[in-house]
């Protein structure tokens, strides 16, 4: 598929590299860029062989948010009918861990995608908030529900009703990054960290990721029983034996991802 807003690399060490590439307007999201998002990473998450993705933006702007010009004279109606967020619930679908490299705003819809994303790595230049609220709005891709678990409701709520930009360092000191990084090595620790994480017996890593997703969504109980359940699940894979035969046999466990 051609795609006119990212860019979409796949690197032999089993991860792909997925860039919005709209810089002139700091990678505004619009539709359509939201719609090749989707896709793409639909596309990776059936592909055998991509087990991490990284998904970055430049080093000005990993996205400064939805794209204001496209929305700023629709109604409620049409708003309603475009039901632009649908996409966005697909994203919570895919079942290949995503890492987001950020440098620079990650702004309203931007900082959303961001949080989306299961690790994220900043450089010190990110600049993070959601000023919906400078522009008459709100967060609607997920801000209030999201940073509100990220990083507790009196910070949310002072990022949300100020929408004032935080820094790389303020983000990682609240919970809302895993790693700063100097700029120029904020792509490089991501790839690394795709490239260890796509080393990882591709079905426990999923069975992983979903289990953690489903804490966000549900009772310590339900959550436990279902993380009990993947965990019994990934007995029925080889790729269990393979491991704890390796174990004991003191060798590197070999993945075949079934
Ligand atoms: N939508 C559309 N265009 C945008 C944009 C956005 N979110 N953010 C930046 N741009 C465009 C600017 O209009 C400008 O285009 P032109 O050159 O054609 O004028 C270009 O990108 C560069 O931007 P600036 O000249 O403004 O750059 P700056 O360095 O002076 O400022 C900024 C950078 C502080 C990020 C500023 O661009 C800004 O405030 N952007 C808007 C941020 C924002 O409000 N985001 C939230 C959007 S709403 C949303 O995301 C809803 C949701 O929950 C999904």
């Amino acid at each position: 598929m051609d795609y006119q807003f990212i860019l979409l690399t796949r690197d032999p060490a089993g991860f792909a590299v997925v860039q919005l590439n709209r810089p002139d307007v700091l990678n505004a999201i619009n539709r359509k860029l939201m719609e090749e998002l989707v896709a793409a990473l639909e596309g990776l998450d059936e592909d055998e062989n991509i087990r991490c993705i990284v998904l970055t933006g430049n080093e000005k702007a990993f996205a400064a948010g939805a794209d204001i010009k496209e929305m700023s004279d629709a109604s409620t109606v049409e708003m309603l009918l475009r039901d632009q967020f649908a996409r966005w619930d697909r994203i919570r679908k895919i079942k290949t861990p995503i890492i987001a490299a950020v440098s620079g705003f990650a702004l309203g819809g931007g900082c959303e995608l961001m949080m989306a994303c299961d690790i994220v790595i900043a450089s010190e230049t990110a600049r993070i908030g959601q000023p919906e609220i400078n522009i008459g709005v709100m967060p609607g891709a997920g801000g209030t529900q999201r940073l509100t678990r990220a990083v507790g409701k009196t910070k949310a709520m002072e990022m949300v009703l100020t929408g004032k930009m935080i820094s790389a360092q303020e983000a990682l000191q609240w919970g809302l990054v895993n790693k700063v990084v100097p700029v120029e090595f904020y792509l490089e620790e991501a790839k690394s960290l795709a490239t260890e994480i796509a080393q990882k017996p591709p079905l426990a890593v999923r069975l992983a990721k979903e289990a953690i997703l489903k804490a966000f969504d549900t009772t310590i109980e339900g959550g436990l029983e279902f993380e009990r359940k993947n965990f019994y699940l990934l007995f029925a894979s080889e790729d269990q034996k393979e491991g704890m035969k390796a174990f004991s046999e003191k060798r590197k466990a070999q993945w075949k991802g079934r």
